[in-house]
This record gives structure tokens, sequence and C-alpha cells, in this order.
């Protein structure tokens, strides 16, 4: 984890982050490597990006599907959990006993886990329990549909 923690710090020496002024990094492991972002505002609020979802997105564009432990860096002295929507994303990749820690610039930090920061998660259980496609299934290639008859164009 100190690895780990050490990549968040660079990645939030990077982080974008002028209209809050609240630069947090993340890093995660994924496949034995490390992955590390910085949060990425934008002058329209709403489109900023968490540091842990910037993070995750390297590490699933890198072909990984599974995390398994991730660092986060926000905060001066007290360390800045991450927010309700990044701990969704993290649940998606990671195990619910997946390591996480956080922790304040001045060092303080928390150790827990994905699951016991999102218990009880919204998952891909729940949408094969209704019958949705899953993760699993939309990674397939999709049935070629054969097209006939009337209507059909000429290309
Ligand atoms: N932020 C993160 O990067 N991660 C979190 O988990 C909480 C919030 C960012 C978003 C925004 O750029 C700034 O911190 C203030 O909310």
């Amino acid at each position: 984890m100190a690895a780990l923690l050490r990549a968040a710090i660079r990645a939030r020496a990077k982080a974008y982050a002028p209209y809050s002024g609240f630069p947090v990094g993340a890093a995660v492991l994924a496949g034995g490597r490390v992955f590390a972002a910085g949060n990425m505002e934008n002058s329209a609020y709403p489109l900023s990006v968490c540091a842990e979802r910037n993070a995750v997105a390297m590490a699933v564009t890198a072909g990984h599907r599974r995390i398994d432990a991730v660092a986060v860096v926000g905060g001066e002295d007290q360390p800045a959990p991450p927010c309700g929507g990044c701990r969704q994303v993290l649940a998606e990749f990671c195990a619910p006993r997946a390591p996480v820690i956080y922790a304040a610039r001045g060092g303080r930090s928390v150790t827990t886990d994905v699951g016991a920061l999102l218990p009880d998660a919204f998952g891909a259980d729940a949408l094969r329990r209704a019958g949705a496609r899953t993760a699993a299934e939309v990674d397939r290639p999709a049935p070629r549909v054969r097209r006939s008859g009337r209507g059909q164009d000429s290309r």
C-alpha cells in the first residue's frame, strides 16, 4: 500500500482543480500495475471528474477488469473519503474485501475496504436477477442480425 500511496501523492500534484482548490490523487493496483490520476475539473462544474474515476478509467483502458487495491490522497489534515459516486465505480471493479486507504496530505490515513465503504452495493447481480444484460454479456460480441426481405437497402 505504501507504493500505491506514493503514486496517489504524485498524481495529486498533477490534479487540475482550479475551481475547488481541492486537489485529489488516486492510485489503483490492477494486474500488478499501478494506475494513478488526479481529479480533473471543468469551468462547467458538473463535468469535473474525481481522481478515483480517472484512475479506474486508466486501468480499464489498459485492459484490466479487476482492481485489487486503492489509495486516495486528498485533504490537508483530515483524510477525504471517496465520494459516493466513486464508491459505486470502485464496487464495479473491486471485490468487497479489496483494501482502500485514504489519506490526508499531512499523512493521517484511514484503511478500510470497498465493502465497508459501500455495503449492499448495487451490482451486476441485481441486473441478472431482473433478466437484464450484465457486463460479461455486454463484452461478448453481439449476435449478427441477418436482414432479409423487403426494406433491405442495396449497400
Ligand atoms: N473529489 C475527488 O477527486 N474524489 C472524491 O472522492 C471526492 C471529490 C474531487 C472532485 C472535485 O474536483 C473536488 O474533489 C472537490 O469536490
